[in-house]
C-alpha cells in the first residue's frame, strides 16, 4: 500500500507493508536513526515521535495510521529555536544525555513546553517517566527540564 504523510515538514510517499510499524519505517527505510530501537512494546520511550503534534511511541503504530499526517522526529525539531532552549538547559544543568535516550528526550521535553510553558513538578515526573534512562539521575533531568523550561519562556515572552 502507497501512502503518503508529511515528514518534518516535507510530503513524502512511500510503499508500505500492512505488518510494518512506523518506527520502522522511519528509521529502516527512511534513514532517521534519530528514532531508536527500543523495546518495541511501548513501554520505553525511545522511539517517541510527534504525530499530528501528539508524542507517541512510533513503535505502536501501524505504519498505515500515519497516513496524511504530519510526523516530526528529533531530526525535524533540532531545526526548531525549542530544541537549542532545551539543549540549553540541559547543558546548564549539568545534563549529558547520551544518544540512547537523547532524542527521545528532548522531544517529549519539547512536547511537555509546548502544553506547559512553567510545567509543575507533576508534569516534569509524569515527562521523565516517558523516556527510560540509564544513565542520568531523576534530580540532573528534572533540574535540566527546569532550565529548558526557563530558557522557552524567556524566548516566548521575548516574542
Ligand atoms: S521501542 Fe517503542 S516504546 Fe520502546
Ligand atoms: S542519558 Fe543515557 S540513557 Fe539517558
Amino acid at each position: 500500500m502507497n501512502i503518503t504523510f508529511n515528514l518534518n515538514g516535507k510530503d513524502v510517499s512511500i510503499e508500505v507493508r500492512p505488518d510494518k510499524r512506523l518506527s520502522s519505517i522511519l528509521r529502516d527505510d527512511l534513514n532517521l536513526k534519530g528514532v531508536r530501537k527500543g523495546c518495541g512494546t511501548g513501554h520505553c520511550g525511545s522511539c517517541i515521535i510527534l504525530l499530528d503534534d501528539l508524542l507517541v511511541s512510533s513503535c505502536q503504530i501501524p505504519a498505515f495510521a500515519s497516513r496524511h499526517k504530519k510526523i516530526i522526529t528529533i531530526e525535524g525539531l533540532s531545526q526548531s529555536r525549542e530544541f537549542n532552549d532545551i539543549l540549553s538547559g540541559f547543558k546548564e544543568a549539568g545534563v549529558h544525555l547520551c544518544a540512547y535516550c537523547a532524542p527521545a528526550r528532548i522531544i517529549s521535553t519539547a512536547y511537555m513546553l509546548r502544553k506547559h510553558i512553567m510545567p509543575t513538578e507533576e508534569q516534569i515526573i509524569d515527562n521523565i517517566s516517558s523516556v527510560q534512562c540509564r544513565c542520568s539521575s531523576f534530580s540532573h533531568l528534572k533540574n535540566g527540564i527546569i532550565q529548558a523550561s526557563i530558557h522557552y519562556n524567556r524566548r516566548k515572552s521575548n516574542g
